[in-house]
């Protein structure tokens, strides 16, 4: 690996401890203003000193991050399909490296849809990508969306995280799943995962506990953080666990505190959750 691409990947996955917190924000580009998102700079001022990097599309970070900010930036680059259109799949690059390279992109991201209508093509965009990512030293996520239909086992997580790796990126993000140490295994290259739908902010913390504890290198995490009523003590929680080793009880107690503060949760945590430490 040249220098510039490992200097880019130490800005992504921490090399202190291989970790990483990448706080997403980028749902916008298909979902329109998502829920809590609306005005992206409210949200995103508060969480920027707890997440290691950022990642969104060149529209977001143009109008609503401050470019003094130093936190490096993981750019989406694919897109073209809307969530009323008539198939997510159908993406397409949006963003030219020169572009990325004009935003000071330390990585960019794209989309890959393995079993799908586009399969082939988001598939090609990944490898193209790729080409122009290794020419001027910037590593590139794959991202392995799921359709509706597509079951999130370890088997087919598996397979589109092993594809991205073949097919030459640098790291991949897909969900949890049961057996996720298959998903691991088959993989040579880091794995993040992203947190899906809003849940329980304990149930959240502990998919990201499991997640690190089977074997990824930390979370690539939307709007189980900015959903939040309690988004700042979120992402500083779910920090614990992929960078100190915090078990989910600990990392809850840090939100408990706040919900004290607010009065809305008194004493001991509600839904205790005994995690062993070997899980
Ligand atoms: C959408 C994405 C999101 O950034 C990713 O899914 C993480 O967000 P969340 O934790 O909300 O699922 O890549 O395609």
């Amino acid at each position: 690996m040249d220098w510039g691409m490992k200097n880019r990947m130490s800005k992504i996955i921490r090399p202190e401890d291989n970790r990483c917190v990448m706080l997403a924000v980028d749902h916008g580009y298909f979902l329109g203003p998502t829920e809590r998102l609306e005005v992206p700079s409210n949200i995103i001022k508060p969480l920027l000193s707890y997440a290691d990097s950022l990642m969104l599309t060149r529209g977001i970070l143009r109008t609503s991050v401050n470019p003094n900010n130093g936190l490096p930036i993981v750019l989406r680059v694919s897109g073209g399909s809307s969530i009323v259109g008539e198939d997510l799949s159908n993406e397409t690059i949006t963003t030219s490296v020169e572009e990325a390279i004009r935003l000071n992109a330390s990585c960019l991201a794209i989309s890959i849809f393995v079993g799908s209508k586009h399969e082939h093509q988001t598939l090609s965009n990944l490898a193209k990508l790729v080409n122009e990512g290794e020419r001027y030293g910037i590593p590139v996520l794959a991202v392995t969306a799921v359709g509706k239909e597509m079951a999130r086992d370890a088997r087919y997580l598996g397979l589109a995280c092993r594809i991205a790796a073949e097919l030459g990126a640098h790291i991949v993000k897909t969900y949890y799943c049961e057996n996720f140490e298959k998903v691991i295994e088959g993989c040579p290259i880091p794995v993040i995962i992203a947190g899906g739908k809003k849940l329980q902010e304990v149930d959240a913390l502990e998919l990201a506990y499991n997640a690190v504890q089977h074997g990824a290198a930390g979370v690539d995490m939307g709007r189980n953080i900015w959903q939040s009523d309690y988004a700042v003590e979120m992402i500083k929680a779910v920090r614990a666990i992929v960078h100190e080793n915090l078990n989910v009880n600990e990392a809850y107690n840090i939100l408990l505190k706040a919900k004290n503060e607010k009065g809305e949760e008194k004493g001991q945590l509600q839904q205790q959750k005994i995690v062993k430490s070997t899980d």
